[in-house]
C-alpha cells in the first residue's frame, strides 16, 4: 500500500531581506485510499506545502524528510516524482502554449506507464473521461489551459488525475471559482478516482461544500506554517462555525 510520509518539513522561500521560513515543522501521512482535507486561513503556506511536495524549484527544504514508499521524494526530480506516483493539481494552473491537451495527455501517460498507450483504446478512454466531466471535445485540440475560464482549468487538472491515476493526488483549491454544477461534476471525477482504492488523496480547501461531496477520513487544520490540530470530518464544520481566530492567535506568521 502505498504511504505518503512527511515529517518534520521546513521550506523556506527567498524573499526581499533573505530567506523566509513559510513551513515549520510539517507532519502528516497520507496511505493510499485515504482521503484527507488540509484547511487553513491564507497565506498559511498550504500551496507551499503543495508545490514542495511536487518539487518546485523556488522552494528549499531546510529540513525534514518526505517519503513515497520509503523512497526519498526530495532526493527525486520533478518527473521522478510524477513517475513514482505523485500528482499535484494546482490552485493556480499555468498555460503551456503550442501544446495540446491532447499531446499532453499523451506524453503524460506514456511517461507514468512506462510506454505509450495503445492509440485506439487511449482514444476512448481520453474521450469518455472527458465526456464524464462534462468536457467539449474540442479541448483536446486546444493548448494546455490557454484562454480556458478558471472552472475549465480546474476540470482539465481532474481529467489528468483521472487519465494518469496517480498513487498521491493533492488537490490544492479545485473546488475554487466552480459553478455548483461544476463542483458536483469535478467533485465525482475525484470520487471515481478515490473509488478505485488506489490512491490517497489531499484535498486543499477553503470551503466545506466540497467537502459534501468528497467526504474526509481525516480533516486538519493548517495554520502558521503547520498542522495545528486534526481529526474527522466534523472538524470541518467546527472550523466553518468558528474560524481560525484559536489556531492563530499571537498574530500572523513572519
Ligand atoms: N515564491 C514566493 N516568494 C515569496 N513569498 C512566498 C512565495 N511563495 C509563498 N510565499 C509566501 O508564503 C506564505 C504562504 O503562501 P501559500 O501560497 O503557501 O499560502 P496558502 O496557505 O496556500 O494561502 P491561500 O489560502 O491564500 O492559497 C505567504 O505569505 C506567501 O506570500
Ligand atoms: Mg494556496
Amino acid at each position: 500500500m502505498a504511504t505518503l510520509e512527511i515529517n518534520d518539513l521546513h521550506v523556506t522561500v527567498e524573499a526581499e531581506g533573505g530567506a523566509r521560513e513559510i513551513l515549520k515543522g510539517v507532519d502528516l501521512t497520507v496511505k493510499q485510499g485515504e482521503t484527507h482535507a488540509i484547511m487553513g486561513p491564507n497565506g498559511s503556506g498550504k500551496s507551499t506545502l503543495a508545490y514542495s511536495i511536487a518539487g518546485h524549484p523556488k522552494y528549499t527544504i531546510t529540513g525534514g524528510t518526505v517519503t513515497l514508499d520509503g523512497e526519498d521524494v526530495l532526493e527525486m526530480t520533478v518527473d521522478e516524482r510524477a513517475r513514482a506516483g505523485l500528482f499535484l493539481a494546482m490552485q493556480y494552473p499555468v498555460e503551456v502554449p503550442g501544446v495540446s491537451v491532447s499531446n499532453f495527455l499523451r506524453t503524460s501517460a506514456t511517461a507514468m506507464r512506462g510506454e505509450a498507450p495503445k492509440l485506439r483504446t487511449w482514444v476512448k478512454e481520453v474521450k469518455g473521461a472527458m465526456e464524464q466531466l462534462h468536457m467539449d471535445a474540442s479541448f483536446a485540440e486546444r493548448n494546455v489551459n490557454e484562454g480556458f475560464s478558471g472552472g475549465e482549468k480546474k476540470r482539465h487538472e481532474i481529467l489528468q488525475l483521472e487519465l494518469l491515476k496517480p498513487k498521491v493526488a493533492i488537490l490544492d483549491e479545485t473546488d475554487s471559482g466552480l459553478d455548483v454544477d461544476a463542483l458536483r461534476v469535478v467533485s465525482e471525477g475525484v470520487n471515481r478516482v478515490r473509488e478505485s482504492g488506489e490512491v490517497g488523496t489531499l484535498l486543499i480547501t477553503h470551503y466545506t461544500r466540497i467537502l459534501r461531496y468528497i467526504k474526509p477520513d481525516f480533516v486538519h487544520v493548517f495554520a502558521q506554517g503547520r498542522i495545528a490540530e486534526s481529526g474527522g470530518a466534523e472538524l470541518a464544520d467546527k472550523l466553518e462555525n468558528e474560524g481560525y481566530e484559536a489556531y492563530v492567535k499571537g498574530g500572523v506568521s513572519a
